[in-house]
């Protein structure tokens, strides 16, 4: 019998990746798009391409019936359609955590069979760890966000475990990185043109993820019998800002100038984007909720849950996800 999974933000970076990965472990693929989505990456014919429009209860009802009657009914769903910039935070809470419910509602309303919803949160929604102890974040840790981005996630996975009446399952990455993801291409970009910025310190101690094997974990999560459950994801290794960007610095073989932006400039920058955002209603590029993930130093994350119960066992660290990421950016000329 053949499985069938549908992927929401199947146009993303994530996404695209997790579509690719869920067609290589035999999957029946339905990738949830919007009709402005980008579909370079969704170019496989063997994927049935559906637009979802997650701002209404009835559409969204209405498009799952339309897959039930047509048998390509999803025996999983991974919720992972959302955004992590915004200007406002209610443009956070209306993608992140309304559409999250309306999505719920509609499965519940067309009474879908799913063996089991698995939402893409994100480690925001734990917030930062101690910063005097060091010690990892915890999925056993009360959630503390200190972003509207973190705290939307938050919401969403709220309202999964107080409405769902099928199996869900929540991640929460770390960052994440891979071939085509945006965030840290600028800092590629930056390094490949001779410069290494810090802000505030080079010492944020950080986890991370290569984007293999953030898919690996999604379908050991989907495929294990672990129902209603929570995980923090990170390939489990600590990584300082600075170790960060010398493996990129030697993946590329550049050579760079590096100094740290202090605080106070930082909180400058900070005002002028939001001004900026405000008169041009552009997203910032340091908006005030990026700053408030960048100025903390522990993102460090305790993963042995992952690994003791869904058996999670990372293929690669920086040292070789970087090198495999950066080729892929220069194989496509975006970096020198
Ligand atoms: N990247 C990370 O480091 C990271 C870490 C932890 C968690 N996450 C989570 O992982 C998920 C994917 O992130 P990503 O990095 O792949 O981001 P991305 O490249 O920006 O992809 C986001 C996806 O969500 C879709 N989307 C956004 N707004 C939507 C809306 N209003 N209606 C329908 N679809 C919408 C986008 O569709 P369009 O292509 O049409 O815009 C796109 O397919 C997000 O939920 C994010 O919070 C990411």
């Amino acid at each position: 019998m053949d499985k069938k999974v549908l992927i929401t933000g199947a146009s993303g970076f994530i996404g695209s990746f997790l579509t690719e990965g869920a067609l290589k472990r035999g999957y029946r693929v339905i990738a949830g798009i919007r009709p402005t989505s980008n579909r370079q990456y969704l170019a496989d014919p063997r994927m049935h391409l559906l637009e979802m429009d997650f701002s209404s209860v009835e559409s969204l009802t209405t498009t799952l019936s339309g897959l039930q009657s047509t048998g390509l009914s999803p025996d999983f769903l991974i919720h992972n359609a959302g955004i992590t910039r915004a200007r406002r935070r209610e443009d956070f809470f209306h993608v992140n955590a309304e559409f999250t419910g309306n999505l719920v509602q509609a499965i519940e309303k067309c009474d879908l069979k799913l063996r089991k919803f698995l939402f893409m949160s994100s480690l925001a929604a734990s917030g930062p760890g101690n910063e005097q102890t060091q010690v990892p974040i915890r999925i056993t840790d009360p959630p503390s966000p200190v972003e509207n981005y973190g705290k939307s996630k938050l919401a969403a996975e709220q309202i999964i475990r107080e409405t769902a009446r099928f199996p869900w399952i929540i991640l929460r990455p770390t960052g994440v990185y891979g071939p085509h993801e945006k965030d840290y291409y600028n800092l590629y970009r930056m390094i490949s043109r001779g410069v290494e910025p810090y802000l505030i310190t080079p010492d944020q101690q950080m986890s991370l993820i290569y984007i293999e094997d953030l898919v690996k974990v999604v379908f050991l999560a989907l495929e294990s019998q672990i129902e209603n459950a929570v995980y923090l994801v990170s390939d489990g290794n600590t990584y300082s800002s600075r170790q960060f960007s010398t493996a990129v610095k030697s993946a590329l073989g550049a050579r760079t100038i590096s100094f740290t932006v202090p605080g106070l400039i930082a909180r400058m920058l900070v005002t002028f984007g939001e001004l900026q955002s405000r008169l041009f209603h552009a997203t910032p590029l340091l908006s005030k909720d990026k700053y408030a993930i960048i100025s903390r130093k522990n993102w460090l994350c305790d993963v042995s849950p992952l690994k003791d119960e869904l058996g999670f066992q990372p293929d690669f660290t920086i040292d070789s996800g970087l090198p495999v990421t950066l080729e892929w950016y220069r194989n496509n000329n975006l970096l020198k």
